[in-house]
């Protein structure tokens, strides 16, 4: 049986997507009714973090524990990957003690390498590259207050970082258009805009920040600034006119989300009106962290933990 690994949007079906979101949709529910059932009782899942984390580490610890399950948070400096063991040998123990690894790292490469070496499932907790776990509770969040994303038009403006990439592949198995507009130098990766364009994604680049959210039914932004990128950092004064403020949102849609993965930079990106105006989802898309990967955790367990593989059969 093939290992259940969640790396990203990409590499899943757009039915398998489905799947997920609707059993976050149903798992969200019955939490709320009161309902408190084990599915991964006796499962431990080992958290490596090569970088800071707020959401992502509280929603994967509580959520696995609301599964029944265990988790063991590591970070890499402690580990002695910090002290050059290879991620492939890292890989093949944690596979010996736990059923399934989430990590956040900064090359997306050393995930691969992880997911290609370990014999349990592992689940991207973003990367220098992507951040799927992430778009997954921000859809989810869309369709709570909105409905279906299908047709819809999300803006995207500033830098062209691993949460666009995200969004940009599931503009393609979701189903709905994407605008971005970022300043020059900030594009997104092209292998994103070349896998979402081949597969039937609906993505246009735009000038301005104006023109991008010209009629959007959800305004998107994040840092200017990500995680290990501070050194390329260029003076914030090119991403100014991309900041989200309340001029901006007013040419969105009456009825427009804005959302923001969180920490935001305000005053940065985005101006308090905004994050804390009617139109702002953030704490939602926060806590939608938690249901989303309890869906993702089910699906990838739900597997039958392969045979090791050097063990006799
Ligand atoms: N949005 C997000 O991933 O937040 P953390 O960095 O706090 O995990
Ligand atoms: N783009 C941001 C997301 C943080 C959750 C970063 O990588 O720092």
């Amino acid at each position: 049986m093939t290992v259940r690994h969640f790396t990203d949007l990409s590499s899943m079906t757009s039915q398998q997507l489905r799947a997920i979101m609707d059993d976050a949709h149903a798992r969200k529910t019955r939490l709320k009714a009161g309902e408190r059932s084990k599915p991964l009782e006796g499962k431990a899942l080992a958290m490596i973090f090569d970088k800071p984390s707020t959401r992502t580490r509280v929603s994967f610890d509580v959520g696995m524990r609301q599964l029944g399950g265990e988790t063991i948070m590591l970070t890499g400096t402690e580990m002695q990957l910090g002290r050059s063991e290879t991620i492939a040998d890292t890989a093949k123990v944690l596979s010996r003690y736990v059923d399934a690894i989430m990590i956040r790292t900064t090359d997306h490469a050393r995930l691969i390498e992880l997911t290609e070496n370990a014999s349990v499932p592992v689940i991207n907790g973003l990367t220098d590259e992507t951040h799927p776990c992430q778009i997954m509770a921000d859809l989810m969040t869309f369709e709570e207050h909105r409905g279906s994303v299908k047709d819809k038009l999300f803006a995207w403006m500033g830098d062209g970082n691993n949460v666009l990439h995200s969004l940009m592949e599931a503009s393609a198995q979701f189903d709905f258009r994407l605008n971005i507009a970022v300043p020059e130098g900030s594009e997104p990766v092209a292998r994103f805009t070349d896998w979402s364009n081949n597969n039937g994604g609906r993505i246009t680049f735009t000038r301005t920040a104006e023109e991008a959210v010209d009629g959007a039914d959800c305004v998107v932004t994040d840092t200017w600034v990500s995680m290990g990128f501070e050194d390329k950092a260029r003076g914030h004064n090119v991403f100014l006119p991309y900041q989200v403020n309340e001029k901006l949102m007013a040419r969105a849609r009456p009825e427009a989300l804005f959302m923001h993965c969180l920490p935001a930079h305000r005053g940065e990106e985005v101006t308090d009106e905004v994050i804390d105006g009617p139109h702002s989802v953030v704490f939602d898309e926060a806590e939608n962290r938690l249901h989303a990967q309890k869906a993702v955790l089910a699906w990838c367990l739900s597997a039958e933990k392969p045979a090791l593989r050097n063990e006799a059969t």
